[in-house]
């Protein structure tokens, strides 16, 4: 008898078990090969005929194919097991389940944990002040007199009419830099806080929306400089938007911080040659500067010991230079086909 034969007769049924869909298919393909008449009964039926020599080899492997079909129909049939769901409709527990829909943190939870690992791998503390703040920490102690600008009807969000007390009107938090003079009178130098927070201003274009974040770094000790400054930002810039990122500072006026800055950053899209979308090769991402000597004061700490840098950035805008985006809109209208691409 041809050995071959068997070992492809083997093959061939255990395949079909694997494949077979449900338990009637099972107990057909059974009666195919172990049936009275099926095709491995039939050769073992056969037997006798053969030479003495060869019936045993041809029993051995016949023996062998019999077990091994019937393990295989045997683990088949445990594999659907099943049970009735509440409707009476049979359910195979076996069978895949169907994958949920996994959502991810939105756009700016992102950026606000990233920004945080980057700043705390060297040192920086996280820490969070009110998001409604008086005027004297947002503007008076800040050296933003009453006369500025920024402290019109037309440019922050007040909640008063009038002033409350001696810390004047209670007003949405514009900026985050209000929480370097919380922080200064909360703790005593050195001081290296990173004051991540929502602020509101009345604005609304592709680069400004009522609502947003920004991140502010404070450092204070004795001997701290400009250097210090430039070092961290251009940690910050390649390990938050990449290596070939790279930033500028460009000299500016904060109340205060003196000597301020602007700080851009390159382009993503032509690296800072200039293209159609950045134009100039960079683009605006927040203010710094060596923090000044009354604000200091203003928190209770000696300017004559101690100095720092400041710097004060848009979350948004930043994850938008991350991103690619040139519009931080997107961000707040919750709109799932735009959210659903990152
Ligand atoms: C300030 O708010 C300063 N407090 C920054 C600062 C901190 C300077 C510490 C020096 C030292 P400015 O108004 O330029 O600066 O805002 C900083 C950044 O916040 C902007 O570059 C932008 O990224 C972001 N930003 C400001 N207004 C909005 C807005 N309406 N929508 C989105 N992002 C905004």
């Amino acid at each position: 008898m041809d050995i071959n034969k068997i070992q492809n007769l083997k093959n061939q049924a255990i395949s079909s078990i694997l494949e077979a869909k449900d338990k009637k298919e099972l107990e057909s393909l059974r009666i195919h090969y172990l049936g009275r008449k099926g095709e491995i009964s039939k050769l073992i039926k056969n037997l006798p005929t053969l030479e003495v020599v060869e019936r045993k080899e041809v029993g051995n492997l016949l023996n062998d194919a019999k077990m091994a079909v019937e393990e295989a129909i045997s683990s088949r049939l445990t594999s659907f097991v099943s049970r009735i769901t509440e409707e009476g409709n049979w359910l195979d527990v076996t069978a895949p389940g169907e994958k949920s829909p996994q959502g991810h943190h939105h756009l700016i939870s992102q950026a606000i944990r990233e920004i945080s690992t980057v700043l705390e791998k060297i040192g920086f503390i996280r820490v969070s002040y009110p998001e409604v703040e008086w005027e004297w920490f947002a503007f008076e102690a800040l050296n933003m007199p009453q006369t500025h600008p920024a402290r019109d009807d037309f440019e922050s969000f007040f909640i008063d009419q009038k002033p409350h007390s001696r810390l004047g009107k209670i007003v949405i938090t514009p900026h985050t830099s209000s929480g370097q003079i919380r922080e200064m009178q909360r703790t005593k130098p050195p001081i290296r806080m990173i004051n991540i927070g929502r602020c509101g201003r009345p604005n609304y274009d592709a680069t400004h929306t009522p609502t947003f974040h920004q991140f502010e770094g404070l450092v204070i000790d004795e001997g701290i400089n400009i250097t210090h400054l430039k070092g961290i930002l251009e940690y910050f810039a390649v390990n938050f938007f990449g290596p070939k990122r790279k930033i500028r500072l460009r000299p500016f006026h904060f109340q205060f911080t003196e000597p301020s800055f602007e700080v851009d950053i390159n382009c993503p899209l032509c690296l800072g040659k200039g293209c159609r979308v950045c134009k100039s090769g960079w683009h605006e991402l927040g203010g710094s500067g060596m923090v000044h000597p009354m604000v200091l004061k203003n928190g209770s700490i000696d300017p004559e010991k101690y100095s720092g840098f400041a710097f004060g950035w848009g979350v948004e805008r930043s994850y938008a230079m991350k991103l690619g985006l040139d519009d931080i809109r997107p961000l707040y209208e919750a709109d799932l086909r735009f959210i659903n691409q990152f």
